[in-house]
């Protein structure tokens, strides 16, 4: 009904609009007025997680895209290898684990069969498995060691939102927990990242009220077959994510690529006036990477593409080559996708709406798949 859907005509645009205050809520009472993290929720004891020697992260679709991003962050603070792999694979290729393996489930119904057989799998070769999820009491988490719930509240809307914005949160309170129990060289930034997580839901909000020109933008293009993003590093899965919820919603061609792949054949898709969606990474920091996708931007404009720009607020370097230019918050580099993911969302959501399409519920998707 109209007034469970609060004044929205659709329950995603709802879910979109209630990003910041998921984000806020999954925070909340995690991080201590010292500004240290306090996960004694999860139950697993710090000797226990000091002690491992692995993660490995199962999930499907947008929780999947969740789990790219947890692995570059779970590599970068705790120093601990991390594969993160599709859930619906797992299985099937005889994985290494053991005793001292950290299996991370994500997922946002905890009914998902792929990422619940993956898990008892797991845990049958002896690994701790921890869940990421937002549905209490469902089966994936009675079905784990632990659990980390993210308080993204109910999601209806087929595609996920507000879920994977506090997937990536838990993953970032999970990875700078364990460089935080480990005491990794790292110390610093961590509890400096800590900091800036405590305010990034002002940040996701902001986002948010800028995103007019963006719809303005996806409603262009409603004519068009194909859209493609590219984006490196954190910037390839949000890039995923981005063509995800194009396919789901407006049942076009979308296809996300890591930018530095373009030359080993991506390149050849680029025709006149194409739409191509560029992630943008931070001008500071990790430089040497902004300035190769910048390249890689000059590239493809150079063959006819029509260049649609997301890029941090006061990067001038990009300005000559967007011909759409979507601005973000300044954020840490691994936590860019939580404010760089929700311009996708709303693109894909006015595209979806342009084109005619039932928004909530995509043809041919369940909201959770209980089958394999
Ligand atoms: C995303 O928009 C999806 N509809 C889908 O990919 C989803 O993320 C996937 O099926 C996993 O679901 P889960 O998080 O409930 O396990």
């Amino acid at each position: 009904s109209a007034a469970e859907k609060g004044g929205y005509d659709y329950f995603m645009l709802k879910e979109i609009a209630e990003q910041p205050k998921a984000v806020a809520d999954t925070l909340l009472g995690r991080i201590d007025n010292a500004g240290s993290l306090t996960l004694d929720e999860v139950r697993i004891p710090a000797s226990v997680l000091r002690e491992v020697d692995k993660v490995v992260i199962v999930a499907c679709g947008t929780a999947y895209h969740a789990g790219m991003i947890a692995k570059l962050a779970i590599e970068h603070w705790t120093r601990i290898p991390c594969e993160t792999e599709l859930a619906s694979e797992f299985r099937y290729r005889d994985p290494i684990l053991d005793r001292r393996t950290l299996v991370i489930a994500i997922s946002q119904s905890g009914e998902t069969m792929d990422t619940l057989m993956a898990l008892r799998h797991a845990r049958e070769q002896g690994a701790k498995v921890l869940a990421i999820c937002n549905t209490n009491g469902s089966t994936i988490p009675r079905e784990s060691d632990a659990v980390l719930y993210t308080h993204a509240g109910p999601e209806v809307a087929v595609a996920s939102t507000k879920a994977f914005l506090t997937q990536l949160v838990a993953c970032y309170l999970v990875a700078l927990y364990l460089g935080q129990v480990r005491g990794t060289k790292w110390g610093d930034e961590i509890r400096a990242v800590i900091r800036e997580l405590a305010s990034i839901a002002q940040d996701v909000d902001q986002v948010l009220e800028t995103m007019e020109p963006v719809r303005e933008l996806a409603r262009s293009l409603a004519d068009k077959d194909t859209v493609l993003f590219l984006g490196r590093h954190v910037g390839y899965p949000v890039a995923l994510e981005g063509a995800l919820k194009l396919k789901e919603l407006a049942y076009m061609h979308a296809e996300g690529f890591a930018a530095g792949e373009l030359k080993h054949g991506p390149i050849a898709l680029i025709e006149q006036d194409l739409p191509v969606v560029v992630v943008v990474p931070s001008p500071r920091g990790r430089s040497v990477l902004h300035d190769k996708i910048v390249s890689n931007i000059q590239e493809i404009r150079a063959r006819g593409a029509r260049t649609i720009v997301i890029a941090e607020v006061g990067d001038e370097t990009v300005v000559p080559y967007a011909d759409h230019l979507i601005r973000i918050p300044a954020t840490p580099t691994l936590l860019q996708p939580l404010v760089a993911t929700v311009p996708l969302q709303v693109f894909a959501c006015e595209l979806a709406t342009a084109r005619g399409n039932e928004v909530d519920q995509p043809r041919n998707l369940a909201k959770s798949v209980t089958v394999e």
